[in-house]
C-alpha cells in the first residue's frame, strides 16, 4: 500500500485514500519495532535470562540504611529505581547469609538466614517483592561447596566421632588423605589443606580458608540437605543461584574438578530448579580455558556458566592491535558449546581487581571490553561499580581482594551517599570523580556510556540470542562482526589501534541492506557484495542494517 498525506479532515472522514499521489519512498525492508514491547515479549518466559543484563551486587558496600558503614538490604531495595534507570534486568547477590566473614561472607553460618549486618528475611522478601514489581529478577549465591566451621553442622560433626553428622565432613586421622586428597596439599591460599580439629584429634580437609570445611557429597544426608536449602530460596521466590566453586563438591584421590559424582549431583539440582517456573542457575566455572561441560546436554545441568577466558584475560588483547584475539575465546566457546548453552560474560568479579586497573587506566579499553561484553553472544554480568569505572581502594579488612569491593559512590559530598556513618571499608580512589550524580551529569562519563549501550541492546534479540559470524575485515587491527536473528542484523565494528583511525575492506559481507548507525562513531557502506567500514582510534560502532 503506497503511503499518502491526509488531510485531517479526510482522517476524520476515516477515508484518505488519493489514488493520483505521488509513489512515497520505497518501504524500509526492516521496519522499526517497538523496543519496550520486545524487552518485555524476550525477558518473560523461561528463556529471560538470554537477554537480561545480570548486576551482581556486594550488599555489604552498595547502601547503608541505618548509618552503621555497612551497606544493607534495605539501602539495596532502595537502589532499585537506579538499577532499573541503567537497564539492569537481574541481580546475582553476594552472600547475605549469617557469616564470621572470614571469607567475606563465602562462609556460611546458616543457609537459611540473613547476616543481621544486612537484615532480616524480612527485608529479604521486601526486597524480592520489590525488585519483581519492577521486573528485576533476583538471584542469590549458592555456596554449597563448604561451610563456615560456626555452622551448627560443622559444629556437630567436630564434637565426636560418633555423632549424627560425624560423616558430614571431610575427616581423616592424618593431615591427608589417600582417597578424598585431591592431588593436593594445599589449599586454594597456599596453605595446609588439612586442619587438624582438637576436639574430634581428627583433621579436616579445606579448599578455601581453614574456617571453611568441605562439606562430604558422598554422605547422602548431605545431598538431600543442601539440595533442600536450594528449594528454600526457591520458595522464597528468588530466580535462581550463581553456584560458587560448584565443580569441587566431591572430593576423590586425584583431580576433584568436575568428577562424575559432582556432574551428577547437579543434574539433580536442575532437577529441583525445574519443578519451579523460569529459573535459572549459573556456574562459577573453575576452568578457565572454557565452560562448556557444565551444560551438559544443554538442558540438564546449567543455564549459563562464566566464560572467565574473555571474562578475566581480556586485558592481554586490549594491550595489543590484533581483533582476532578479542574474537578469539568467542568463537572457541561457540564451536564447543552445546546447543542451548549461554556463557555469562563478565569483565570483573569481588575477585580480581577492578577493570580500571586491568585496563591500565586507559578508558578506551574499559569502554571496549565493556563493548565487547554486550555485543557478543552470551549474558553480561555487571559488577556493582563497573558502570561508574570505579576505582580499587588500599584498605584491606579481609583479603587482598577487598580492593575490588570498595562501597559505591552515590553523590558528592560526605559519605558520598553510602553511609552516614564511618565505612566499612575505605572508598576507592578519586571518588569525587567516579559517583553517580558526577557522572549523571557528564555525557561523556563511564556511566552515560553504559546507560546509552545498555538502551541500544535492550529489545534486541540479536544480542541475546543471535547468531555471530566474524566478518573478514582486511585491515587486522579492525573487528567487524554480525549478531543477527530472525530478520534482524546488527554490524559492529571495534578498533584495536588506539593512535589512528582506520577504514577496512570485508569481502563478502553481503548485508541484507544499508546501515544505520545505532551506537559510537565510524560509517559502514555497501560496495557490492563488500563492505567499507571506517572506525576512529579505538573506536566503537553497532550498525543496524536495514
Ligand atoms: C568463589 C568465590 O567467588 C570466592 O570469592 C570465594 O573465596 C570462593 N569461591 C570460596 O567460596
Ligand atoms: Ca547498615
Amino acid at each position: 500500500m503506497r503511503l499518502v498525506a491526509c488531510s485531517l479532515a479526510l482522517l476524520l472522514a476515516a477515508s484518505c485514500k488519493n489514488d493520483n499521489a505521488p509513489a512515497a519512498a520505497p518501504e524500509v525492508r526492516y521496519p522499526e519495532k517497538d523496543r519496550a514491547a520486545e524487552a518485555s515479549r524476550l525477558l518473560t518466559g523461561a528463556d529471560w535470562y538470554r537477554h537480561a543484563v545480570f548486576y551482581e551486587v556486594n550488599i555489604r558496600s552498595f547502601q547503608d540504611t541505618n548509618g552503621d558503614g555497612i551497606g544493607d538490604l534495605k539501602g539495596l531495595t532502595s537502589r532499585l529505581d537506579d538499577l532499573k534507570a541503567l537497564g539492569v534486568d537481574a541481580l546475582w547477590l553476594m552472600p547475605m547469609y549469617p557469616t564470621p566473614f572470614v571469607d567475606s561472607g563465602y562462609d556460611i553460618a546458616d543457609y537459611q538466614d540473613i547476616s543481621p549486618d544486612y537484615g532480616t528475611l524480612a527485608d529479604f522478601d521486601a526486597l524480592i517483592a520489590a525488585a519483581h514489581a519492577r521486573g528485576i529478577r533476583v538471584m542469590t549465591d549458592l555456596v554449597l561447596n563448604h561451610t563456615s566451621d560456626q555452622h551448627a553442622w560443622f559444629k556437630e560433626s567436630r564434637s565426636s566421632k560418633t555423632n549424627p553428622k560425624a560423616d558430614w565432613y571431610v575427616w581423616s586421622d592424618t593431615p591427608s588423605d589417600p582417597n578424598n586428597g585431591c592431588g593436593t596439599a594445599n589449599d586454594t591460599f597456599g596453605k595446609d589443606a588439612w586442619k587438624l580439629d582438637p576436639t574430634r584429634n581428627q583433621y579436616y580437609f579445606h579448599r578455601f580458608y581453614a574456617g571453611q570445611p568441605d562439606l562430604n557429597y558422598r554422605n547422602p544426608e548431605v545431598v538431600k540437605a543442601t539440595l533442600d536449602v536450594a528449594r528454600f530460596w526457591l520458595d522464597r521466590g528468588v530466580d535462581g543461584f550463581r553456584c560458587d566453586v560448584i565443580a569441587l563438591l566431591y572430593e576423590s584421590a586425584t583431580k576433584c574438578d568436575f568428577i562424575p559424582e559432582t556432574q551428577a549431583y547437579i543434574k539433580q539440582l536442575r532437577a529441583v530448579l525445574d519443578t519451579y517456573k523460569d529459573r535459572t542457575m549459573v556456574a562459577e566455572s573453575t576452568d578457565y580455558s572454557g565452560s562448556s561441560a557444565y551444560y551438559g546436554s544443554g538442558k540438564d545441568m546449567f543455564h549459563m556458566a562464566f566464560n572467565f577466558s574473555y571474562g578475566y584475560l581480556w586485558g592481554l588483547p586490549f594491550a595489543g592491535t590484533l581483533a582476532a584475539s578479542v574474537a578469539k575465546p568467542f568463537e572457541q566457546a561457540l564451536a564447543k558449546n552445546p546447543a542451548g548453552a549461554q556463557d555469562a560474560l563478565p569483565i570483573g568479579s569481588h575477585d580480581v581487581n577492578r577493570a580500571f586497573v586491568a585496563a591500565r587506566e586507559i578508558e578506551s579499553r574499559w569502554l571496549r571490553a565493556a563493548f565487547v561484553q554486550m555485543t557478543m553472544p552470551g549474558t553480561p554480568y555487571i559488577y556493582y561499580g563497573e558502570e561508574l569505572a570505579l576505582r580499587p581502594g588500599t584498605q584491606v579488612v579481609v583479603d587482598g581482594r577487598d580492593v575490588a569491593r570498595t562501597p559505591m559512590l552515590w553523590s558528592k559530598g560526605a559519605g558520598f551517599g553510602f553511609t552516614t556513618g564511618k565505612p566499612w571499608i575505605a572508598f576507592g580512589a578519586d571518588p569525587e570523580k567516579t559517583n553517580l550524580e558526577a557522572e549523571k551529569a557528564d555525557p561523556k562519563s563511564t556511566y552515560s556510556f553504559y546507560r546509552k549501550l545498555l538502551a541500544v541492546r535492550r529489545g534486541r534479540e540479536a544480542f541475546g540470542a543471535g547468531a555471530l559470524k566474524i566478518l573478514p575485515a582486511d585491515d587486522s587491527s579492525v573487528l567487524v562482526y554480525t549478531r543477527s536473528s530472525n530478520d534482524e542484523t546488527y554490524v559492529m565494528a571495534l578498533g584495536m589501534d588506539e593512535e589512528d583511525a582506520h577504514t577496512t575492506t570485508v569481502a563478502g559481507a553481503n548485508l541484507p541492506g544499508d546501515a544505520q548507525l545505532l551506537f559510537g562513531e565510524g560509517t559502514l557502506t555497501r560496495e557490492g557484495t563488500s563492505a567499507k567500514v571506517t572506525i576512529p582510534a579505538a573506536g566503537m560502532a553497532i550498525f543496524r542494517v536495514r
